[in-house]
């Protein structure tokens, strides 16, 4: 049984990693936002702003529960996910948890290029998510940190690649 759980602050490349990783280990890929606004009926924007962001924590910590208990998987958490109730240490209990590195200015990067909403950098200018994710990140560090394996992002050459042949898959 393979159970492997990737973690990282938004922008990490969670996803695309993630159901690389399962496609070449023959694993199911869940994301773990996804599984939430599919079992909720309502996006993770929508969770935010009708239940605020403990409202969601307590379903995302609810939704994980549920999901980690699959078998033969790959789960991308939210960024937020391992820093709440006892969820890393629920993960190490039972996954190998690889923690996806990269610095404050290649994560604002990546974020640059995505199209998704976040809730948490919705209301900030470029300026101000700078400096929010620099802060956030060093926080969220001493969870990530807990994480069995480190993997580093922060080439974007290698992200870009990684990016590339998942669009293919
Ligand atoms: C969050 C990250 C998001 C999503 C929510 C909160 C966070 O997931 O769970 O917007 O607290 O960092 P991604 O890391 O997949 O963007």
């Amino acid at each position: 049984m393979q159970r492997i759980i990737i973690i990282g602050y938004m922008g990490s490349g969670k996803t695309t990693v993630g159901r690389a990783l399962a496609h070449n280990l023959g694993l199911s890929f869940y994301d773990l936002d996804w599984y939430i606004e599919s079992r909720m009926h309502k996006t993770v924007k929508q969770l935010f702003d009708e239940k605020g962001e403990a409202g969601f924590r307590l379903i995302e910590r609810n939704l994980l529960h549920e999901l980690a208990e699959f078998e033969n998987i790959v789960i991308s958490c939210g960024g937020g996910t391992p820093c709440f109730f006892d969820n890393m240490a629920y993960l190490n209990a039972q996954s190998d948890t690889v923690y996806l590195k990269a610095t404050p200015d290649v994560l604002h990067g990546h974020l640059k290029m995505g199209k998704t909403v976040r809730p948490l950098l919705l209301d900030k200018t470029e300026d101000e998510v700078q400096t929010f994710i620099s802060r956030q990140l060093s926080e969220r560090e001493t969870y990530y940190n807990k994480a069995k394996y480190t993997l580093d992002v922060n080439l974007m050459d290698n992200y870009e690649k990684i990016k590339i042949s998942v669009q293919k898959l």
